[in-house]
């Protein structure tokens, strides 16, 4: 059985902010900035608007585009480390696309690397489920979990959206040939937003004396990175993995059309792109607008390339996320 991409989508939130503006609060510049990342302006969301809101409108641009009813989808993989929602995001997905039948919805969560890890369980979900129509919906918005004092990071991340429909199809036409995922906990000091327990509320004990009991209320902490290492950690691992998945699909660098990364830093794709000989109008790069939008950087990128005409039906695709956790993968496909 074959899984095929027959649809896309994207959103951002409308508040651009550019390094210019990111000069008024941080010691930083412009020049820095674009030298050192490729990053000229970030989308942030702001009060009226939602993650839910970017991540349905995502969704249902790639429904029109593959001209498939919401009731005909039978599953929602929500990638994301920054669901609306404790127990997730996706259920809200499948309520606000008015899905009927009851399709199962549920996130994912990978950072950077979750989209990728969303399109592969889709593949995996229909070539071992009976799944026909997976809605894999790459959306975070980690400006709520930045650090706004630090410039070695509020300088990177923007919130955005992108969303693909993976379909059933027959296996001469199957659009996802090999994937490669990976993921090392060693590396979670380097990139990390772990718990941390609010000192408001106080635990009591029967006696008067501390047992830990209730627990404190916890809250996530800001978004903390040894950027140096994460920055070594991607420029080795991605043509590795993209290499391991190129070797399952039985292909070689040359037949890559495009390269598209995880929009992290154009210093690692145009590192990644030499390492794969892949020349430079082969990589797929909008950084410059968007920042680091994790999970929604790859499907936002596709999309862009889409309906700008650049990517073409048939094509061949290399793409890879990698980020915290540490995790990271790849996966070949056709559009
Ligand atoms: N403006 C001006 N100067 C700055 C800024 C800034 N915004 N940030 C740091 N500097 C200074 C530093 O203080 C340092 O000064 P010093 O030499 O006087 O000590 C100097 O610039 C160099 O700093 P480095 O951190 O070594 O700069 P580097 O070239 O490594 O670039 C960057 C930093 C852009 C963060 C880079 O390391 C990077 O992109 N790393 C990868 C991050 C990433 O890809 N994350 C992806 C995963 S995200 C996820 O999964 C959630």
């Amino acid at each position: 059985k074959g899984c095929k991409l027959v649809g896309c989508g994207s959103a951002v939130p409308q508040l651009q902010i550019s390094n210019d503006d990111l000069a008024k609060i941080v010691d930083t510049n412009d020049e820095w900035i674009s030298a050192r990342t490729g990053i000229r302006n970030r989308r942030i969301l702001t009060g009226n608007e939602s993650l839910t809101g970017l991540a349905v409108e995502a969704a249902q641009k790639a429904l029109q585009m593959a001209e498939v009813e919401p009731d005909d989808v039978d599953l929602i993989l929500l990638c994301t480390s920054t669901p609306e929602d404790l127990f997730g995001g996706a259920p809200q997905i499948q309520k606000a696309l008015g899905c009927k039948g009851n399709p199962l919805a549920f996130d994912i969560t990978a950072a950077c690397s979750g989209f990728v890890l969303g399109l592969v369980s889709a593949s995996c979900y229909i070539r071992g489920g009976g799944f026909k129509n997976v809605l894999v919906i790459g959306a975070d918005s980690l400006s709520r979990y930045v650090d706004w004092t630090d410039r070695g990071t509020c300088i990177l991340f923007g919130d955005a959206a992108g969303a693909v429909l993976v379909q059933a199809c027959d296996s001469e036409e199957d659009g996802l040939f090999g994937f490669d995922l990976h993921s090392d906990g060693n590396g979670n000091r380097h990139l990390n937003a772990g718990i941390q327990e609010n000192e408001t509320d106080h635990a009591l004990g029967t006696n008067g004396s501390a047992i830990g009991f209730p627990p404190n209320r916890s809250s996530f902490s800001c978004i903390k990175m040894n950027g140096t290492e994460v920055f070594r950690f991607a420029v080795s691992i991605v043509p590795q993995t993209i290499e391991a998945s190129l070797a399952k699909a039985g292909l070689g660098h040359s037949d890559i059309d495009w390269l598209l990364l995880h929009q992290a830093n154009q210093r690692i794709i145009d590192g990644v792109a030499t390492r794969l000989e892949v020349p430079k109008d082969r990589v797929i790069s909008n950084l410059a607008n968007y920042g680091n939008t994790s999970a929604a950087s790859i499907p936002l990128a596709l999309d862009e390339a889409v309906r700008s005409g650049k990517v073409k039906q048939g094509q061949t695709i290399a793409a890879a996320g990698f980020g915290a956790g540490l995790t990271w993968g790849s996966a070949i496909l056709r559009w």
